[in-house]
């Protein structure tokens, strides 16, 4: 018999229980992966959902789905200890009860004993501040409610292993703990790095932070007996085993202390013992009946980036550095990034809300994706100090190849940016320019990427991708004018006109007619290689032609502008009768073929109106009355009728002429994004019918995910366009190699001086200054460039020839592995090559780091900081960079080693 206060706590319990439950939103989306921390290629980690039906009791994993990255997190309830992350030992699962996604945010919503947790995972996407953009990190942080209304005695926990470096098991870590005046975070990283890497990053650092000045304890006013706590109370900083540090967790009261069973700051990933050493942060919260936003930080810093030689008869090899993170400022900065990410949420599911609530769920979850593939970079001069006009944004190959700055994949996650940070378009292109612009640079069409593999770019001066001619001439034409349009800045057209002419004048003899030539999709596998004109490829080099005469005209050279406009006008005319044929669109001149025409999103996007009305229309009919629509949507063409490719869908979706065909393109992608059946995080191909990815490229975690965004960039404003005036005159002519302005003034410095002086005004001020990046680079210096193998792009096997309806069997696609849970046994043979890239003092065994005397004014709003920033000279900021160089210089001198921190 249940004693009558049990009952009533029963009932209260199932009142309150339901009172939650109903102000949540219902979840409706279901992804099979969600992000968890994804703010770079190799800071990228997501949890498989496929798990039967809790998530609590699978461990995070790289965004390959494959490669654990142990992170485990504890809620401890009146001595009963749960799980809200990972799988660990000991303790229960909390239980699951939903799972939320917005653009920034992942939300898990779980039950622990009497106390109801939201854990929420943010990765910040900052559009407008590159310095906070740069950071590698993300937060989780909790807030709970007991569902009883009753206090109950509290303790939280969180671990990260050496998994977050490394591939492999048997790597050697070393790992340290710094505590600062608000921040504690532990480091560690690999004691054999190397940037030879496949996925997760050899020599990368993983960080795990937690504020030590509260944040949590808030005033409320509805209690009563609040206490402003400054600190965690009885925070707890320490690396041990995962056996030892878990179980002590687990088993000691409130007011705990851990001890570590490990010696030195030395071990593998997994000791010879089975154990795995854990950096942890634990805090006993007392009696409490709610939590308020705990926090941690995790990330996978990589610092240089990645080296680049713009091309190479200049001879000069910049490093790049990840200029920004810094390590306190980030744990400090969480309140106002909280503020932000919601801000930014709101504004993107408002306007993605009003296309649908199937298109929002899209957005939200390829928006982490799209931003995570790319890396700001800022190099450094000879002496060591950084060069601001020498901002550079660098994509991966996410998922598929690992080629750097892949055209085609910029081009689907175009949308994303002109939405969310247009600028980042430009500094993308910036390289590609720079090394096309550059002697060893001889093709009369664009290239198809830097080189590979990440993050090594080598530059492809081969003449291979002649196939890919029309396809990269004219994605670089499009993408040049859409950053145009979107910013204003006018900067690389005026740098760059001779090699954009070039590329036009290419586009003009060849594009009607590309013979042989293969679009992007042929390295999936999913195009016949074997079929020769391509319409959709053909009309991407004619918009191309049309993009020219617009950069032309912004440049102020009339003449060309008539003559690329005739050309245009001219061959999109032609193209409207080969690619016609009664009212319907052919994927190939003279063949019944069909597919998704989604260049047209292009004339649209740039409002070329080049493209005649018919033409949409005729496509929208044509996908009523031919495409055969499946689960998953539409295949991309009927070269194979299993192969679906959301981003392009999604391209297809933003140019349709009507909401129906809109709404009917989108339904579907949407469909599979929550099909929580089959493996995958996020990916672009997918079987049609089966929903079920390839194997290789999987094609997981790709920014071309930015292609959700299309729609939305459908109505990103017009810029009035500047050419510096330096750059209007000429132009740097292709091939001369030499003539890279300088521009203090340009674009992408006005972001970076924001985000820097953002920072400077928080009262954040630690500089992380390699000595490797104050050297003077010399030929047999460390950073001479690797002389890398050649790199061989994934081409599609051969087909011979299938048509309408043909069985063209094209990629296999994988059933799913029998077990859904990643084995933590590995396989997988780690690189062992070594490049000269490495530094000696790659891991410095102290932290460099200076602490704000006033952590209090990190609360003043950034914009302010940028708007008197903005004001101030390149040349100002140099010197208090300077500065604050100095004075980290002397701060290193001074410090002790750092404190073992308990
Ligand atoms: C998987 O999706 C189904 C709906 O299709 C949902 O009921 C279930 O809760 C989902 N499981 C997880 C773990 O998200
Ligand atoms: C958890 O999130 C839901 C949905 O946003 C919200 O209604 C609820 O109040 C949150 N719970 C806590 C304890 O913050
Ligand atoms: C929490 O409450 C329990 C039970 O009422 C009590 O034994 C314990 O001392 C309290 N702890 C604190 C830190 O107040
Ligand atoms: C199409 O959808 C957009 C956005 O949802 C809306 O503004 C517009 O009015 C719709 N057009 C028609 C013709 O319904
Ligand atoms: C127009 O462009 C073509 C190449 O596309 C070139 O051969 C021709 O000279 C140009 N005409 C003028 C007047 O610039
Ligand atoms: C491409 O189309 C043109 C024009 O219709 C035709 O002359 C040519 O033979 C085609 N090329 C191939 C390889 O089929
Ligand atoms: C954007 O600029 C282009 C070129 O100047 C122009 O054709 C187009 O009409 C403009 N669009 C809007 C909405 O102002
Ligand atoms: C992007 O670049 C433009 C042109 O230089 C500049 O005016 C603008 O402030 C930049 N935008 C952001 C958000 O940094």
């Amino acid at each position: 018999m249940l004693s009558r206060h049990t009952l009533i706590s029963l009932v209260i319990l199932q009142l309150w229980t339901n009172w939650i439950a109903s102000a949540l939103a219902q979840q409706t989306f279901f992804p099979s992966a969600v992000p968890l921390a994804v703010r770079t290629p190799t800071s990228n980690c997501w949890l498989d959902t496929r798990n039967g039906s809790n998530p609590m009791t699978t461990w995070p994993t790289f965004w390959n789905d494959q490669h654990i990255l142990g992170w485990a997190g504890y809620i401890k309830v009146d001595g009963l200890t749960y799980h809200w992350l990972g799988s660990p030992v000991p303790g229960n699962a909390s239980t699951w009860i939903e799972t939320q996604v917005t653009p920034t945010q992942t939300i898990l919503t779980v039950q622990a004993g009497p106390m109801q947790l939201n854990v929420t995972f943010l990765s910040p996407i900052e559009p407008s501040d590159w310095g906070r953009q740069s950071f590698p990190f993300s937060y989780v942080y909790l807030d709970g409610t007991a569902t009883d209304g009753k206090p109950h005695s509290v303790q939280l926990y969180s671990d990260i292993s050496g998994e977050w470096v490394t591939n492999s098991f048997s790597t050697g870590i070393q790992w340290s703990t710094t505590k600062t005046s608000n921040t504690v975070f532990h480091q560690v990283g690999s004691t054999t790095p190397t940037s030879v890497f496949e996925d997760v990053a050899e020599d990368s650092v993983a960080y795990h932070a937690i504020s030590s000045v509260s944040d949590a304890c808030s005033i409320s006013n509805a209690s009563p007996s609040y206490n402003i706590v400054k600190g965690h109370p009885n925070l707890v900083s320490i690396v041990g085993t995962d056996q030892a540090l878990r179980a002590q967790f687990a088993t000691l009261g409130e007011g705990f202390t851990l001890t570590s069973d490990l010696a030195g700051q030395i071990g593998n990933v997994q000791g010879s013992d089975g154990k795995f050493p854990v950096l942890a942060h634990a805090m006993d919260l007392g009696n409490t009946t709610t939590i308020t936003s705990i926090a941690w930080a995790v990330g996978v810093v990589r610092d240089p980036i990645l080296t680049f030689s713009g091309g190479a008869a200049k001879g000069i090899l910049l490093v790049a550095v990840c200029y920004h993170w810094r390590r306190n400022a980030f744990m400090v900065d969480f309140p106002t990034a909280r503020t932000r990410a919601l801000a930014l949420d709101q504004k993107i599911l408002q306007d993605a809300r009003a296309i649908s609530q199937n298109y929002a769920d899209l957005v939200s979850l390829g928006a982490r994706q799209a931003m995570a593939g790319v890396e700001i970079t800022l190099s450094t001069f000879q002496n060591g100090s950084f060069d601001f006009s020498d901002v550079k944004a660098f994509m991966k190959d996410v998922g598929n190849s690992q080629r750097v700055n892949p055209v085609e994949v910029i081009y689907a996650a175009l949308p994303a940016y002109m939405y969310l940070e247009p600028n980042i378009t430009g500094a993308l292109l910036e390289p590609l320019l720079e090394y096309q612009n550059s002697s060893s640079y001889t093709n009369p069409f664009a290239a198809p990427d830097l080189g590979g593999p990440f993050p090594a770019v080598p530059g492809d001066p081969t003449n291979l991708n002649a196939v890919y001619g029309i396809e990269n001439s004219g994605n670089m034409l499009i993408l040049v004018l859409a950053h145009a349009r979107s910013t204003g800045d006018g900067s690389l057209i005026g740098k760059y006109y001779n090699l954009l002419k070039q590329w036009a004048d290419y586009l003009v003899s060849n594009a009607l007619i590309p013979g042989n030539q293969y679009s992007a999709d042929a390295r999936d596998g999913i195009l016949v290689q074997s079929h020769a004109n391509v319409t959709n490829l053909a009309l991407k080099g004619i918009i191309g032609i049309q993009a020219m005469a617009e950069v032309s005209q912004i440049m102020g050279k009339g003449a060309d502008a008539q003559n690329y406009t005739a050309s245009a006008t001219s061959l999109m005319q032609s193209w409207v009768g080969l690619a016609s044929q009664s009212g319907r669109l052919r994927w190939m001149y003279d063949e019944s073929t069909f597919g998704l025409m989604y260049n047209l999103l292009a004339d649209k996007l740039l409002q070329l109106n080049l493209v005649p009305a018919s033409i949409y229309t005729a496509e929208s009919a044509t996908l009523s009355s031919n495409q055969v629509q499946a689960q998953f949507g539409f295949s991309l063409s009927s070269d194979n009728a299993s192969a679906a490719r959301s981003d392009w869908t999604l391209f297809s979706a933003a140019a349709a002429p009507d909401n129906t065909t809109r709404d009917l393109l989108i339904a579907p992608v949407r469909n599979h994004a929550s099909s929580n059946l089959t493996v995958g995080t996020f990916p672009t191909l997918y079987d049609v019918q089966t929903g079920l990815t390839q194997a290789a490229p999987n094609t997981f975690a790709s920014p071309a995910q930015g292609a959700m965004f299309s729609v939305l960039a459908l109505n990103v404003a017009n810029q009035t366009i500047v050419v510096p005036g330096n750059l209007t005159t000429g132009g740097a002519s292709a091939g001369s190699g030499g003539s890279k302005a300088k521009s203090h003034t340009g674009a992408i410095v006005g972001g970076v001086i924001a985000g820097i002086a953002a920072l400077l005004l928080i009262g954040v001020v630690v500089i992380f200054l390699r000595r490797r990046a104050r050297k003077e680079p010399s030929a047999n210096d460390e950073f001479e460039a690797p002389t890398p193998t050649p790199y061989q792009y994934p081409m599609a096997q051969q087909s011979d020839g299938a048509t309408f309806g043909s069985t063209n069997p094209g990629p296999s696609f994988l059933p799913d592995s029998p077990s859904s849970q990643p084995s933590r046994t590995f396989g997988s043979s780690v690189p062992s090559n070594k490049t000269t890239l490495i530094s000696q003092n790659r891991f410095p065994p102290g932290p460099l780091s200076a602490t704000s005397s006033q952590p209090a004014s990190s609360h003043e709003p950034p914009s302010s900081g940028r708007r008197s920033s903005i004001s101030r000279g390149t040349d100002e900021l140099r010197s208090e960079m300077e500065r604050l160089r100095q004075e980290v210089q002397e701060l290193r001198a001074n410090q002790d080693a750092p404190p073992g921190y308990q």
